[in-house]
Protein backbone atom coordinates (compact mmCIF):
# COMPACT_ATOMS: atom_id res chain seq x y z
CA UNK A 1 0.00 0.00 0.00
CA UNK A 2 1.36 3.97 -0.63
CA UNK A 3 1.17 6.22 1.53
CA UNK A 4 1.71 9.48 1.14
CA UNK A 5 3.10 11.24 3.92
CA UNK A 6 4.37 14.81 5.18
CA UNK A 7 6.86 14.88 7.54
CA UNK A 8 7.65 18.88 8.97
CA UNK A 9 11.64 19.34 8.63
CA UNK A 10 13.19 19.71 11.90
CA UNK A 11 16.01 20.18 13.76
CA UNK A 12 16.19 20.02 17.69
CA UNK A 13 17.49 23.75 16.91
CA UNK A 14 14.94 24.69 14.89
CA UNK A 15 11.81 23.68 16.31
CA UNK A 16 9.92 26.86 15.47
CA UNK A 17 10.55 26.82 11.67
CA UNK A 18 7.47 25.57 9.75
CA UNK A 19 8.34 24.01 6.49
CA UNK A 20 6.37 20.73 5.27
CA UNK A 21 8.43 18.00 2.84
CA UNK A 22 6.04 15.26 0.90
CA UNK A 23 7.66 12.08 2.02
CA UNK A 24 6.41 8.67 0.50
CA UNK A 25 6.79 5.60 2.27
CA UNK A 26 5.23 1.77 1.36
CA UNK A 27 3.35 -0.08 4.17
CA UNK A 28 1.88 -3.36 3.46
CA UNK A 29 -1.41 -3.40 4.26
CA UNK A 30 -2.58 -6.27 6.92
CA UNK A 31 -5.16 -8.62 5.38
CA UNK A 32 -8.40 -8.65 6.90
CA UNK A 33 -7.42 -6.12 9.53
CA UNK A 34 -8.67 -2.55 10.90
CA UNK A 35 -10.01 -2.24 14.35
CA UNK A 36 -11.91 -4.97 15.52
CA UNK A 37 -12.36 -4.79 19.10
CA UNK A 38 -12.02 -8.37 19.05
CA UNK A 39 -14.21 -10.32 21.55
CA UNK A 40 -15.42 -6.68 23.04
CA UNK A 41 -18.98 -5.59 21.98
CA UNK A 42 -19.22 -2.59 24.53
CA UNK A 43 -22.24 -0.45 23.26
CA UNK A 44 -20.83 2.97 24.27
CA UNK A 45 -17.31 4.25 25.90
CA UNK A 46 -18.90 4.38 29.17
CA UNK A 47 -19.78 0.43 29.42
CA UNK A 48 -16.52 0.01 27.87
CA UNK A 49 -15.33 2.64 31.04
CA UNK A 50 -17.41 0.61 33.27
CA UNK A 51 -15.67 -3.06 32.24
CA UNK A 52 -12.15 -1.66 32.48
CA UNK A 53 -12.80 -0.31 35.90
CA UNK A 54 -13.38 -3.71 36.57
CA UNK A 55 -10.75 -5.75 34.74
CA UNK A 56 -8.47 -8.00 35.96
CA UNK A 57 -7.12 -9.42 32.56
CA UNK A 58 -3.57 -8.85 34.04
CA UNK A 59 -1.54 -8.44 37.42
CA UNK A 60 -1.61 -4.58 37.42
CA UNK A 61 -5.54 -5.05 37.85
CA UNK A 62 -4.10 -6.05 40.98
CA UNK A 63 -1.80 -3.16 41.73
CA UNK A 64 -3.18 -0.25 40.45
CA UNK A 65 -5.22 2.50 42.60
CA UNK A 66 -7.62 3.70 39.85
CA UNK A 67 -8.07 2.21 36.15
CA UNK A 68 -7.55 4.77 33.41
CA UNK A 69 -9.74 4.26 30.34
CA UNK A 70 -9.51 7.43 28.72
CA UNK A 71 -11.22 10.65 28.54
CA UNK A 72 -12.69 12.83 25.63
CA UNK A 73 -16.04 12.97 23.31
CA UNK A 74 -17.05 10.16 21.52
CA UNK A 75 -17.51 11.99 18.40
CA UNK A 76 -13.48 13.63 18.32
CA UNK A 77 -11.49 13.98 15.49
CA UNK A 78 -8.49 13.21 16.93
CA UNK A 79 -7.29 10.26 19.55
CA UNK A 80 -4.43 10.31 21.37
CA UNK A 81 -2.81 7.28 22.32
CA UNK A 82 -0.10 7.28 25.09
CA UNK A 83 2.08 4.36 26.90
CA UNK A 84 0.48 4.20 30.42
CA UNK A 85 -1.10 5.18 33.04
CA UNK A 86 1.99 7.34 35.86
CA UNK A 87 1.65 7.84 38.99
CA UNK A 88 -0.27 11.19 38.79
CA UNK A 89 -2.93 9.48 36.71
CA UNK A 90 -3.28 5.69 39.27
CA UNK A 91 -4.00 8.58 41.81
CA UNK A 92 -6.66 10.47 40.14
CA UNK A 93 -7.87 8.11 37.08
CA UNK A 94 -7.49 10.39 34.68
CA UNK A 95 -4.74 10.45 31.51
CA UNK A 96 -1.93 13.06 31.29
CA UNK A 97 -2.56 14.92 34.17
CA UNK A 98 0.83 15.41 35.47
CA UNK A 99 3.88 17.22 33.43
CA UNK A 100 3.83 14.92 30.66
CA UNK A 101 -0.05 16.32 30.25
CA UNK A 102 0.27 19.89 31.07
CA UNK A 103 2.72 19.85 27.82
CA UNK A 104 0.22 17.87 26.08
CA UNK A 105 -1.71 20.77 26.82
CA UNK A 106 0.09 22.97 25.70
CA UNK A 107 1.00 21.10 22.51
CA UNK A 108 -2.47 21.07 21.58
CA UNK A 109 -3.33 24.75 22.54
CA UNK A 110 -0.41 25.45 19.99
CA UNK A 111 -2.74 24.36 17.02
CA UNK A 112 -6.09 26.03 18.34
CA UNK A 113 -7.54 22.73 20.04
CA UNK A 114 -8.31 22.57 23.78
CA UNK A 115 -7.88 19.13 26.03
CA UNK A 116 -12.00 18.46 25.42
CA UNK A 117 -11.37 18.61 21.78
CA UNK A 118 -9.74 14.96 21.79
CA UNK A 119 -10.13 11.59 22.81
CA UNK A 120 -6.90 10.61 25.14
CA UNK A 121 -6.31 7.55 26.73
CA UNK A 122 -3.16 4.92 26.83
CA UNK A 123 -2.11 1.22 25.45
CA UNK A 124 -2.94 0.28 29.14
CA UNK A 125 -5.17 1.54 31.30
CA UNK A 126 -3.33 0.77 34.70
CA UNK A 127 0.12 1.87 35.77
CA UNK A 128 2.95 -0.16 35.85
CA UNK A 129 4.75 -0.44 39.05
CA UNK A 130 7.55 2.28 39.52
CA UNK A 131 6.55 3.21 35.87
CA UNK A 132 8.21 0.30 34.04
CA UNK A 133 7.92 -0.39 30.65
CA UNK A 134 4.90 -1.88 29.62
CA UNK A 135 5.14 -5.98 29.10
CA UNK A 136 3.90 -7.64 25.68
CA UNK A 137 1.64 -9.61 28.03
CA UNK A 138 0.02 -6.27 29.37
CA UNK A 139 0.12 -5.28 26.51
CA UNK A 140 -1.59 -7.83 24.82
CA UNK A 141 -4.29 -8.33 27.53
CA UNK A 142 -5.24 -4.43 26.90
CA UNK A 143 -5.25 -4.49 23.39
CA UNK A 144 -8.85 -5.35 23.18
CA UNK A 145 -10.09 -2.19 25.17
CA UNK A 146 -8.05 0.35 22.65
CA UNK A 147 -9.45 -1.30 19.48
CA UNK A 148 -12.83 -0.83 20.44
CA UNK A 149 -12.17 2.65 21.44
CA UNK A 150 -10.73 3.20 17.80
CA UNK A 151 -14.40 1.24 16.28
CA UNK A 152 -16.51 3.29 19.11
CA UNK A 153 -14.84 6.69 17.95
CA UNK A 154 -13.67 6.48 14.74
CA UNK A 155 -11.17 9.55 14.76
CA UNK A 156 -10.09 11.04 11.79
CA UNK A 157 -6.19 11.11 13.10
CA UNK A 158 -4.87 8.63 15.72
CA UNK A 159 -2.15 10.81 17.71
CA UNK A 160 0.24 8.03 18.66
CA UNK A 161 2.87 9.54 21.74
CA UNK A 162 6.16 7.53 21.64
CA UNK A 163 7.64 4.55 20.70
CA UNK A 164 5.17 2.14 22.61
CA UNK A 165 2.50 3.26 21.57
CA UNK A 166 4.02 3.01 17.70
CA UNK A 167 5.24 -0.79 19.04
CA UNK A 168 1.73 -1.55 19.51
CA UNK A 169 -0.61 0.11 16.27
CA UNK A 170 2.14 0.12 13.97
CA UNK A 171 3.72 -3.35 14.83
CA UNK A 172 6.90 -3.99 13.10
CA UNK A 173 7.25 -0.72 11.66
CA UNK A 174 10.48 1.88 11.67
CA UNK A 175 11.56 3.60 14.78
CA UNK A 176 9.69 6.49 16.59
CA UNK A 177 13.08 8.67 15.45
CA UNK A 178 11.96 7.80 11.93
CA UNK A 179 8.49 7.91 11.70
CA UNK A 180 7.67 10.90 14.12
CA UNK A 181 5.78 13.87 12.33
CA UNK A 182 4.73 11.42 9.56
CA UNK A 183 1.01 10.78 8.73
CA UNK A 184 0.65 7.06 7.72
CA UNK A 185 -2.84 5.45 6.58
CA UNK A 186 -2.86 1.81 7.45
CA UNK A 187 -6.10 -0.66 6.99
CA UNK A 188 -8.29 2.68 6.45
CA UNK A 189 -6.85 4.27 9.88
CA UNK A 190 -4.82 7.66 9.51
CA UNK A 191 -2.29 7.74 11.98
CA UNK A 192 0.56 10.28 12.85
CA UNK A 193 3.22 9.51 15.28
CA UNK A 194 5.01 11.81 17.22
CA UNK A 195 7.79 11.93 20.16
CA UNK A 196 6.15 11.34 23.67
CA UNK A 197 5.76 14.72 25.63
CA UNK A 198 7.55 13.31 29.01
CA UNK A 199 10.34 12.48 26.61
CA UNK A 200 10.81 15.85 25.74
CA UNK A 201 10.56 16.68 28.99
CA UNK A 202 13.93 14.33 30.11
CA UNK A 203 15.23 15.14 26.54
CA UNK A 204 14.88 19.07 26.20
CA UNK A 205 16.63 18.05 22.75
CA UNK A 206 13.22 16.59 21.50
CA UNK A 207 11.69 19.77 22.47
CA UNK A 208 11.89 21.68 19.25
CA UNK A 209 10.96 18.07 16.77
CA UNK A 210 8.12 17.53 19.39
CA UNK A 211 6.26 21.12 18.47
CA UNK A 212 7.48 20.20 14.62
CA UNK A 213 5.36 17.21 14.70
CA UNK A 214 2.24 19.04 16.25
CA UNK A 215 2.17 21.34 12.87
CA UNK A 216 2.33 18.33 11.10
CA UNK A 217 -0.83 17.34 12.96
CA UNK A 218 -2.10 20.91 12.48
CA UNK A 219 -1.35 20.83 8.48
CA UNK A 220 -2.68 17.12 8.38
CA UNK A 221 -6.02 18.38 10.09
CA UNK A 222 -6.05 21.87 7.84
CA UNK A 223 -5.74 18.89 4.22
CA UNK A 224 -8.63 17.02 5.36
CA UNK A 225 -10.95 20.21 6.26
CA UNK A 226 -9.60 21.99 2.30
CA UNK A 227 -10.41 18.73 1.19
CA UNK A 228 -14.43 18.24 2.81
CA UNK A 229 -14.69 21.78 1.58
CA UNK A 230 -14.05 21.34 -1.97
CA UNK A 231 -15.87 18.15 -1.85
CA UNK A 232 -18.77 19.82 -0.35
CA UNK A 233 -18.83 22.63 -3.24
CA UNK A 234 -18.88 19.98 -5.61
CA UNK A 235 -21.75 17.91 -4.05
CA UNK A 236 -23.82 21.36 -4.01
CA UNK A 237 -24.99 22.16 -7.27
CA UNK A 238 -24.30 25.29 -9.27
CA UNK A 239 -28.03 27.59 -9.20
CA UNK A 240 -29.35 27.58 -12.58
CA UNK A 241 -29.73 30.91 -14.88
CA UNK A 242 -33.40 31.05 -14.32
CA UNK A 243 -33.06 30.73 -10.32
CA UNK A 244 -29.94 33.67 -10.57
CA UNK A 245 -32.63 35.99 -12.63
CA UNK A 246 -35.66 35.42 -9.82
CA UNK A 247 -32.79 36.40 -7.01
CA UNK A 248 -31.91 39.33 -8.89
CA UNK A 249 -34.91 40.18 -10.69
N1 LIG B 1 2.35 9.15 30.15
C1 LIG B 1 1.51 8.39 29.42
O1 LIG B 1 1.92 7.75 28.46
N2 LIG B 1 0.25 8.36 29.77
C2 LIG B 1 -0.25 9.07 30.77
O2 LIG B 1 -1.45 9.01 31.01
C3 LIG B 1 0.64 9.87 31.49
C4 LIG B 1 1.93 9.89 31.18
Amino acid sequence: MAIAAHAANSTAADGAAETSKPVEIQYAATPGRGYTGRGLDFVDLGALARDVHECRRCPLGFSRTHAVPGVGPSSARIMVVGEAPGQNEDQQGEPFVGAAGKLLDQLLRGIGLSRSDVFITNILKCRPPNNRDPQPAEVQACSPYLEQQLQLIKPEVVLILGRHALARLLPGQESISRLHGHVIVKDAVTYIPVYHPAAALYNSFLMGPLQQDFKAVKAHLDRVEERRRAATLVATPAPKPEEQLTLFG
